[in-house]
């Protein structure tokens, strides 16, 4: 008869450049379990971008690079950033469970990291006081909890060195998308909408929050990256001491007004108490403070896509790696260098289907018609059916009235 893996069997899998010993429940149970060690096989696509982003956006001349993987279950990101990237001098792993911080240690040694690894074993913010604070800052300092990282904010924020980068996920997508409201404004400070957008609106409530617990210690944040897929959200920001642009934080904040009605959607910089909609005259609906402003730094995804290629060449010559990641790895940072992503919603195609009760248009064909006409349209990493445009609801449907 079968045997059934228990909470103490164990496997070795490959992801990216890296072994990993992992629970065997993790890769064989839908759920992956919290005991021993947790490990999430699914979140691989999001460490592979996470890889891409810090190697391409880390300043070379600085000294003593550190990355602080600070929930860091079985050190599966820390590791990989460990061995993947050969210009981080030093990787921190904490996690307040024993199993995983020993797993994490197993896992650098079977990597050849452990010579530049550390390992500690507590809660993450008396960890970061105790260990990153002033003279001992981190480089970059990643916070990737069990839903939401607002409780977090602070300590990351205080332990991170002038001009380092913070990554953030935040796993909470119910409550930044909508489904309560009330949570939400007390957690993330902003009002989410229950909209066919809401998880790019989820995305920029969680940088607006950020910006806000920056700005309160005098720091100012800017946005390197941030993509969102089905629970999760991930935002990666660079974060800067200076008085005089945490004063100016407030210009990258504004509101969301939304017609539940027809579908109208526009960009307010200060909350009013209440607008009607200019095409159907509903009452709207207003989202925020969120981040309203660019989220991606396009020099940093023009890099990624330069090391793709060139990894692509290499592939061709013989280098270890599956051809099917590298083109979804290329397909998501080509369409986020094109994307128009200082709007801060999109549309679906869909959409038009309902709203102009004709059939629904293929993205590509909206797209080009709405660039015929003479407005700016991209697609969005956000969805896969978006698009973003300069163009108002009324210029939309006007435009693909006649496609
Ligand atoms: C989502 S998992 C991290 C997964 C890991 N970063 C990866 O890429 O595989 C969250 C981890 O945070 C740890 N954790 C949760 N709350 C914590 C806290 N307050 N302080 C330190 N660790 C915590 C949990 O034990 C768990 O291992």
């Amino acid at each position: 008869m079968e045997r059934k893996n228990s909470e103490y069997d164990w496997s070795k899998i490959k992801e990216g450049e890296v072994t990993l010993l992992v629970p065997s429940l993790a890769i064989n149970q839908k759920e992956p379990p919290k005991f021993p060690a947790f490990f999430n096989p699914a979140a691989k696509f999001n460490r592979d971008i996470s890889i891409l982003i810090y190697r391409n956006s880390i300043d070379q001349s600085r000294k003593n690079i550190s990355f602080v993987d600070s929930m860091c279950g079985l050190g599966a990101r820390g590791v990989r950033v460990g061995k993947e990237i050969p210009q981080i001098q030093k990787v921190v792993f904490n996690d307040f469970n024993m199993l995983s911080t020993q797993t994490a240690k197993v896992n650098a040694m079977i990597n050849n990291i452990y010579h530049k690894s550390n390992f500690h074993t507590s809660e993450i913010c008396s960890f970061l006081s105790a260990n990153a604070n002033f003279d001992r800052r981190a480089t970059v300092i990643d916070l990737d909890p069990f839903g939401t990282p607002a409780p977090f904010l602070d300590c990351i924020l205080r332990a991170i060195e002038n001009d380092g980068m913070i990554s953030i996920t935040a796993t909470d997508t119910a409550v930044l998308q909508g489904v309560y409201p009330r949570v939400c404004y007390r957690k993330y400070y902003g009002i989410p909408l229950r909209t066919r957008y809401s998880l790019e609106i989820g995305t920029r409530l969680l940088l607006s929050c950020t910006s806000l617990v920056a700005s309160r210690l005098d720091l100012y944040i800017n946005p390197i990256f941030a993509h969102s897929y089905r629970n999760y959200i991930r935002v990666y920001c660079k974060v800067s001491k200076s008085n005089y642009l945490a004063n100016k934080m407030s210009d990258k904040l504004g509101y969301i007004l939304h017609c539940f009605e027809c579908g109208y959607r526009e960009l307010m910089k200060k909350g009013p108490s209440e607008v009607n909609c200019p095409l159907c005259q509903k009452k709207m609906r207003m989202g925020g403070p969120l981040w309203i402003s660019r989220i991606f730094d396009k020099t940093v995804i023009f890099k990624i896509l330069a090391e793709i290629l060139e990894t692509e060449t290499r592939t061709a010559q013989g280098a270890n790696l599956s051809k099917q990641e590298m083109n979804s790895n290329k397909r998501f940072f080509e369409i986020a260098s094109k994307e128009l992503d200082h709007i801060p919603y999109h549309y679906n195609s869909d959409e038009f289907g309902k709203l102009m009760k004709n059939s629904t248009h293929p993205l590509t064909k909206i797209i080009d018609k709405l660039i015929t006409d003479g407005f700016n349209a991209t697609p969005t990493i956000f969805s896969p059916t978006g698009f973003k445009t300069e163009a108002n609801l009324r210029e939309i449907k006007y435009s693909l009235s006649n496609l």
